[in-house]
């Protein structure tokens, strides 16, 4: 059976003292499903975060990381560094990178190399614009970003892959796409996985849904049979939303 997750993705919010406080509240949500429970805080705040989550079943993962092994790259961050402090999945991505930060599938697909030999585990995001789903192009795009960044890789490499699904238009928005919408793209994905790498790797691959998931829509979404879990931002940030999605399962 696939692993359903749920990640927060906390993006650039939260300092240290609320770091603290929203790990501590979150310790004592109880969890009622068989998800597994992922929080993304800022850099600084990861190490604090992974102590504080220890005896805990959350596990503290990265917004991104450089792909490169050390050297003169200013601000950034290797993944060598990141599993120094006990760090073990790294999000990559993600559309605020590719759109403010210049990521590019080719970028993207060093960032991939980099996790998979550093035996990191990968939450890979896309998704497409609203200017490609109003010209019916959705599915290309987002074929296309699947292709160039990961079909590089061998079989075995999936096996360290989680896939997010997060068109842009729904990202912050208030404007989810229908469970239905959801769906028929989580199928395509898979799909498009199994054409390239056979039924095994496309039944196996966990594929996250995101863009305004809600403790009042989380359910519905989650009830589809090809999404496996969600990739929450806005929501993350109260312990009790979290949760709610957590235990839409
Ligand atoms: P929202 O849940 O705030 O729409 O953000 C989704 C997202 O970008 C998660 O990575």
């Amino acid at each position: 059976m696939r692993k359903h997750i749920v990640a927060g993705n906390w993006k650039m919010n939260n300092g240290l003292i609320q770091t603290e406080t929203l790990i501590a509240e979150l310790k004592k949500q109880e969890k009622t499903s068989d998800a597994e429970v992922m929080i993304a805080p800022t850099f600084t705040n990861l190490w604090h975060a992974f102590q504080s989550t220890k005896q805990s079943s959350i596990e503290v993962v990265a917004q991104n990381m450089h792909f490169a092994k050390n050297g003169a790259y200013t601000g950034e961050i290797s993944a060598g560094m990141l599993k120094s402090i006990g760090i073990q999945t790294v999000i990559l991505g993600h559309s605020e990178r590719r759109a403010y930060f210049n990521e590019t599938d080719e970028s993207l697909a060093q960032k991939v190399d980099t996790a998979i030999e550093n035996d990191m585990r990968v939450i890979f995001c896309f998704g497409e614009e609203l200017s490609d789903r109003k010209a019916g192009n959705e599915e290309a795009v987002v074929e296309n970003q699947i292709k160039n960044a990961l079909f590089h890789l061998g079989a075995d490499a999936f096996k360290n892959i989680v896939l997010a699904y997060e068109p842009v238009w729904a990202i912050g928005t208030g404007e989810t796409a229908t469970p239905e919408q959801a769906q028929d793209m989580h199928a395509f994905i898979r799909k498009t996985l199994a054409g390239k790498y056979g039924n095994d790797v496309g039944d196996s691959v966990s594929i996250l849904y995101g863009g305004s998931v809600k403790p009042n829509n989380a359910k519905e979404i989650f009830s589809k049979p090809d999404v496996d879990g969600g990739l929450i931002g806005g929501a993350s940030l109260k312990a009790e939303d979290f949760f709610a999605i957590v235990n839409a399962f």
